[in-house]
């Protein structure tokens, strides 16, 4: 959990990839941790030497407990150490994930993605993901508004 918190982490204070300020705590990864637990949602991770250097995860998507009719839908995110970049962990582990998500009866995999964050929506495009929606304006952070682009796979 620590690695993976500092997987996340990295890019916080420099980039929008993600839409917060703060740092995640370890008690916070800690926790998300156990609710992927309770929920049966995989965590995969990609390892060199015993060494995790990416993950990828996926939960649910807009709440499917508050509403049911999304529960054959999920949203996903995936990290990869900088040094690993182009060296196919994403894709590996992404694969995986989508193998894990059919075999769970998962219908479509969302990939919500911060529209300056290319480098992501060009990887997703290579592993079959569509843009469906550009929300412009709908974030905000270092003071300027921020687009979200929506992708998904129906699997
Ligand atoms: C996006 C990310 C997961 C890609 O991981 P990666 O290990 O570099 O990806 P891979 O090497 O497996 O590449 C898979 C495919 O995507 C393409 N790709 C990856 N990064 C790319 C980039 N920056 N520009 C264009 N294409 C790219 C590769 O060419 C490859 O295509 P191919 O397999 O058809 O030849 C990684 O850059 C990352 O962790 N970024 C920071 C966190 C982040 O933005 N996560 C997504 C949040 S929505």
């Amino acid at each position: 959990m620590p690695v993976l918190r500092d997987l996340y982490n990295v890019f916080i204070p420099t980039t929008t990839g993600a839409w917060t300020e703060s740092l995640q705590t370890l008690r916070e990864r800690r926790a998300w941790f156990r609710s992927q637990q309770r929920f049966g949602y995989p965590i995969l991770v990609a390892e060199v030497a015993g060494t995790v250097v990416g993950f990828t995860a996926y939960g649910s998507f807009r709440g499917s407990g508050k509403w049911p009719g999304y529960r054959h839908t999920v949203e996903h995110t995936i990290h990869v150490h900088e040094n690993y970049w182009r060296r196919g962990f994403g894709r590996s582990l992404l694969e995986a994930l989508i193998e894990r998500a059919h075999a769970n009866g998962v219908h479509v995999m969302v990939a919500a993605v911060d529209g300056a964050n290319t480098e992501s929506i060009a990887f997703h495009e290579r592993l079959g993901f569509t843009t469906v929606a550009r929300m412009p304006e709908v974030g905000r952070k270092f003071d300027r508004w921020l687009e979200l682009v929506l992708m998904q796979r129906i699997i």
